[in-house]
């Protein structure tokens, strides 16, 4: 009767989510999308099988959609997924089918998340609202969690009880033709974000950490986004400094807004690259 919750998190709200689960799901195991991506093979075991994602430009982060080519699910008799976003369109859940599809194998029940959002142009609490990072903080993230903690219990009891919970379209020509769309344009992984860090960088190497995608290196105390390895867009590096020193090249300074949960950590996010965590 095992589940398993295979999660991919940049900046920690799905892996809140899948924390969460695996506490209140017994007999459940966390198991990081990163971590086994490069296994020439990622086997199932579990009796059900989970996976938790943030959503990129309205679908699925490249990573988690190799990881879900890749995976070989014999196992699962139920199969879940659990989007966290800021609350756009997406056709995450159109895509995750598809892939899953090809190997015979129907989602059982899929889940969306609002959350705070991780990118410095996220519409809460307010579009381009400069003071952001200083508004934020535990209390207020929590405020907005409400609402995910509530989700919660309807995932729980869902996955629990083998329940069967879709979107009530399950078929919609317009996001099936855009998911491809999407597919195709984000499957472009060699676009380069113009990271660079002003001054007040300590070199701690806190963003090498968190990197998920191990293209950062620190060279003579300063990170180095190497141009051969591919990013996976998910503003780790950005959002953890504790400088706040990361900027992008005419796009985000020191002032637009930073994002983590509250409730992760960057060892926990850095942790995702272990292999057998
Ligand atoms: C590159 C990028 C693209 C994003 N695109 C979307 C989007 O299309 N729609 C949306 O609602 N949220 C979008 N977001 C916000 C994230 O989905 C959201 O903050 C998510 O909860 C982050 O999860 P994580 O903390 O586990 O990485 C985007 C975030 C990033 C970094």
């Amino acid at each position: 009767m095992s589940i398993e919750i295979y999660y991919f998190s940049g900046t920690g709200n799905s892996l809140y989510v899948a924390k969460e689960l695996c506490k209140m799901i017994p007999d459940s195991k966390l198991i990081p999308i990163v971590g086994v991506l490069d296994n020439e093979e990622i086997m199932t075991k579990g009796e059900a099988v989970g996976f938790v994602f943030p959503i990129y430009f309205t679908t699925v982060p490249v990573p988690v959609r190799k990881f879900l080519e890749k995976l070989k699910i014999d196992s699962a008799k139920y199969t879940f997924s659990v989007a966290t976003r800021l609350g756009t369109f997406s056709v995450a859940n159109v895509c995750v089918n598809r892939i899953l599809r090809k190997k015979g194998i129907n989602l059982d029940s899929q889940f969306v998340l609002n959350m705070a959002s991780n990118s410095p142009t996220g519409l809460k609490p307010g579009k381009g609202d400069e003071d952001w990072i200083k508004k934020i903080n535990k209390e207020k993230v929590l405020q907005l969690e409400s609402e995910v903690q509530a989700k919660l219990n309807i995932i729980k009891k869902a996955i629990l009880g083998r329940e069967k919970i879709l979107p009530k379209v399950i078929f919609n020509p317009f996001s099936a033709v855009l998911e491809r769309i999407m597919y195709i344009i984000t499957g472009n992984t060699k676009t380069q974000i113009n990271f660079y860090t002003d001054s007040t960088c300590t070199g701690c190497g806190i963003c090498e950490q968190v990197c998920l995608a191990k293209k950062i290196k620190m060279h003579e105390k300063k990170p180095v986004w190497q141009k051969e390895v591919d990013c996976y867009y998910c503003y780790a590096c950005f959002n953890f400094c504790p400088m706040q020193s990361i900027l992008v090249k005419n796009k985000y300074t020191k002032k637009t807004g930073r994002y983590f949960h509250p409730d992760v950590t960057a060892v926990e996010i850095s942790g995702q690259k272990q292999k057998d965590a």
